[in-house]
């Protein structure tokens, strides 16, 4: 099929680059003019595993093109997808400016049957408006359909999540809408799932919504575990052991980060607050999150009770391993609230120093964690990266100040750990 993907962000370049190793033709479209211009040389903006290389390669067989022309791509195309940002505003609505402007160029470029895929989490009837603000552009009479498809793909592992998603949810209000969208994903031989396009458009953000309850449940059973002496490791294993519950997204940390989860549960709060209904499950998620990551500096002043003049060595800054993204990483947030109090912060990730250099101040980037860790006062390990489970515990020892640990993500053994000598702190591992 002959495919447009406006926006490439995330999302946007995944899809597109995925959709042309499965054989298809695709355009991916983005105004960022210099990035498009990189991204034609094979230069990508973000650190996603094997993104790169699956860009050059589909570069390099012609299946995929780079364009800041919606006109040249909705031409060229019968499915076009919309994969723009939707930021949220200062009420935590999401902005869908991008979407109304993409409908708008959309609608106006067609010359004849276009399927219109919304890719970018959106609230729930913004299809609806897609489909209003083409008619009203549109310039003749031409058929169309719009489709809601969201994604569910995680950074760090998003070519994988791509292509063998749990689910395909594929809201559809025509025969050949379906038809067409159930021929593009076949090939993935995934289930699909068919709904009305409100369900889809729900399913998505009830799914992120979900997860991020997941994760603020384990972290406040986390905070019971230190109170009493309890393990969450062992608590979050003898829940998940039951298929009801399930053991994915119970690992108790600093709180959760990245580009969705804040910002989606910001969205959903906003959208059944105007449809009158108080979604306070949700108000009490997202605080419990804000909760936690102010709770990690809270540890480290137990140990080290003034924290003005100490250095705290910081390994990890992204949200999650395996991207160099801080949108909303709760290692940043530490690491602000730490130079606020006067502590000298020396940090480290494996790969998003330069992303780190641009957004903080004040702080000695090293660069690896025993740099880092060198005359530290404290260690604290903020993201669960590989390369920070496997380390030389003695070396370490020799060069911290103090051989104190804080491990936000429950990476460690604390046995081994209090063994060779480390006072270790980990996130409702029993430090009461
Ligand atoms: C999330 C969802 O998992 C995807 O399904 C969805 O497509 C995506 O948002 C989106 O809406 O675009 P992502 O934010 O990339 O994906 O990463 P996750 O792996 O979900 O992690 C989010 C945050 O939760 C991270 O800060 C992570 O450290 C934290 N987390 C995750 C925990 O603290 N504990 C867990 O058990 C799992």
């Amino acid at each position: 099929m002959n495919i447009s993907i406006i926006g490439s962000g995330y999302v946007g370049l995944v899809t597109g680059v995925c959709f042309a190793e499965l054989g298809n033709k695709v355009i991916c479209v983005d105004c960022d003019v210099k990035k498009i211009s990189h991204l034609k040389k094979g230069i990508v903006p973000i650190y996603e595993p094997g993104l790169e290389e699956l860009i050059k390669l589909n570069l390099k067989n012609k299946r995929l093109k780079f364009t800041s022309s919606i006109r040249a791509a909705v031409k060229a195309s019968s499915v076009i997808f919309i994969a723009v940002g939707t930021p949220a505003l200062e009420n935590g609505e999401a902005d869908l400016t991008g979407i109304e402007n993409v409908a708008r160029s959309i609608a106006q470029n067609m010359d004849g049957y276009r399927l219109i895929v919304e890719k970018s989490t959106v609230p729930v009837e913004t299809c609806a408006w897609l489909k209003k603000t083409i008619v009203t552009y549109i310039k003749k009479s031409l058929k169309f359909d719009v489709v809601s498809n969201p994604e569910f793909l995680r950074e760090g592992s998003a070519i994988n999540d791509f292509t063998h998603p749990d689910r395909i949810v594929l809201g559809v209000e025509s025969a050949k809408a379906k038809q067409m969208m159930t021929n593009l994903y076949k090939p993935l031989n995934r289930p699909i799932l068919i709904t009305n396009i409100k369900s889809a458009e729900l399913i998505k953000h009830a799914s992120n919504a979900f997860l991020a309850t997941k994760i603020s449940f384990i972290n406040a059973i986390a905070r019971i575990c230190d109170k009493v002496g309890a393990d969450v490791l062992e608590v979050a294993q003898g829940m998940g052991l039951d298929n009801r519950i399930g053991r994915y997204f119970l690992h108790a940390g600093i709180g959760y980060g990245g580009s969705c989860f804040p910002k989606d549960l910001e969205a959903f709060i906003n959208i059944a607050e105007k449809l009158g209904y108080d979604f306070a499950i949700l108000k009490a998620v997202k605080n419990t999150n804000e909760e936690q990551k102010k709770f990690i500096l809270q540890k480290i002043k137990d140990e080290l009770w003034i924290i003005k003049d100490k250095t705290i060595a910081v390994a990890g800054l992204a949200f999650k391993p395996n991207t160099d993204d801080l949108r909303n990483s709760p290692s940043i947030d530490l690491i602000r609230a730490l130079i606020q109090e006067g502590a000298k912060v020396k940090v480290y990730d494996p790969k998003a120093m330069n992303k780190a250099r641009a957004c903080l101040s004040n702080v000695v980037f090293c660069n690896d964690l025993y740099e880092a860790a060198k005359a530290a006062d404290c260690l604290v390990v903020a993201t669960e990266w590989n390369e920070f489970k496997e380390l030389d515990f003695v070396k370490l020892k020799k060069i911290l100040k103090r051989p104190l640990l804080i491990d936000g993500r429950n990476i460690y053994d604390p046995k081994l750990l209090k063994a060779l000598g480390f006072t270790y702190v980990g996130v409702g591992r029993g430090n009461a």
